[in-house]
């Protein structure tokens, strides 16, 4: 694997020097997954990396201070959750500085804070290390939202959500290509059908937001005004404007929080 990267790194310096690059991602380790839901009941990982973050805050703040029993306290809680690391990602044993987390522990008992210091900026290292390498990637696999299996009832009929919003694009290009050649009735038709796609994809939301709030931030008032100013702006000629403003209210947000990251998952699991 280690070798797989080294060669597909070289073949990035190299590919940089002429025009087409690849950039490559590492895999995390298959066994991350349970740390995570659905498999895990909670995001246990992430929430061990937050508990990092605080300790390290706090053990630096104490040993600031010259504040032994807080700076012992605090950096006991470190290494335990540092630790834990290995515990739930064998694989990334080598990512860690563990003789160092011992040291820690030691310079903190004894109130050694210019050791203490060393061998926090070698843990620190060992976190910059390991997010450089993964952070983002396990975040696009285990916290972005799966659209895999989202589906919505249309007609009475099972559509998968990438159906269902090639009908909702189709349809929004029907407005606009009929307002552009003067056939309004068309454009109204098809104001309607987009109408019903709102609704539909209103309910879609329920699938993983139980506050009714987060559909009101693109399918909310704003949206529903649009619409109403569509069917008057489609009467007068002048509707191109107001599309585009749709489209963007009521698509392109959700495109930029959603869908980018739900590709990306997509692209590296
Ligand atoms: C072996 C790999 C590894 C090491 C070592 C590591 N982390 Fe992380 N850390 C991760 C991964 C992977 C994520 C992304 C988790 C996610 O977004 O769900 C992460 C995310 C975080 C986040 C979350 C950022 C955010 O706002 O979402 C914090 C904070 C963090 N790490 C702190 C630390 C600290 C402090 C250390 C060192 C003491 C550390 N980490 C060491 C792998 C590591
Ligand atoms: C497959 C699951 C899924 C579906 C379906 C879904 N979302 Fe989300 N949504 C997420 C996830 C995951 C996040 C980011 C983390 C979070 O905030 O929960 C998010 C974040 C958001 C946010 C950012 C603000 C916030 O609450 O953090 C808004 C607003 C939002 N979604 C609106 C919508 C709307 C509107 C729909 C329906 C058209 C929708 N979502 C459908 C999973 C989903
Ligand atoms: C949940 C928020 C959300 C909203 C709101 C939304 N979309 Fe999407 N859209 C997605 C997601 C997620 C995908 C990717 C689906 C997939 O690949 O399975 C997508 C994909 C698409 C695609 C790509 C289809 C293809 O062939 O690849 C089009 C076109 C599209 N949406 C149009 C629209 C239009 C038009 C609207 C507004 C009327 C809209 N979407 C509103 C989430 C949303």
């Amino acid at each position: 694997m280690r070798l797989l990267l080294l060669f597909i790194t070289a073949l990035f310096c190299i590919s940089s020097l002429s025009a087409d690059e690849t950039a490559t991602l590492n895999k995390p380790p298959a066994s991350l997954k349970q740390w995570y839901k659905p498999a895990n009941k909670h995001n246990v990982w992430h929430h061990n990396m937050f508990k990092l973050r605080r300790e390290i805050q706090a053990v630096s703040e104490y040993m600031a201070e010259q504040d032994q029993p807080h700076t012992e306290k605090w950096a006991s809680q470190l290494v335990t959750h540092y630790r834990k690391i290995a515990e739930m990602v064998p694989e990334w044993k080598d990512e860690l500085e563990l003789e160092w987390a011992d040291k820690l522990e030691v310079a903190a008992k004894q109130g050694d804070f210019t050791a203490l210091n060393v061998a926090l900026k070698k843990l620190q290292t060992s976190c910059k290390g390991c997010h450089q390498d993964y952070r983002a990637q396990v975040a696009a696999i285990y916290r972005s939202p799966d659209f895999g299996k989202i589906h919505v009832t249309i007609e009475g009929e099972d559509t998968s959500y990438l159906d269902f919003m090639k009908l909702l694009m189709r349809d929004v290009n029907r407005i606009k290509i009929a307002a552009d050649d003067g056939n309004k009735e068309k454009a109204q038709t098809a104001l309607k059908a987009v109408r019903t796609g709102i609704t539909t994809l209103r309910s879609s939301c329920d699938n993983c937001h139980k506050e009714a709030s987060a559909k009101e931030y693109y399918l909310g008032d704003k949206t529903t005004a649009l619409l109403n100013e569509l069917k008057t702006g489609i009467d007068k000629g002048k509707s191109g404007q107001i599309l585009g403003q749709f489209a963007v209210q009521a698509c392109a947000h959700c495109h930029a929080s959603h869908r980018i990251l739900y590709d990306l998952k997509a692209e590296i699991e």
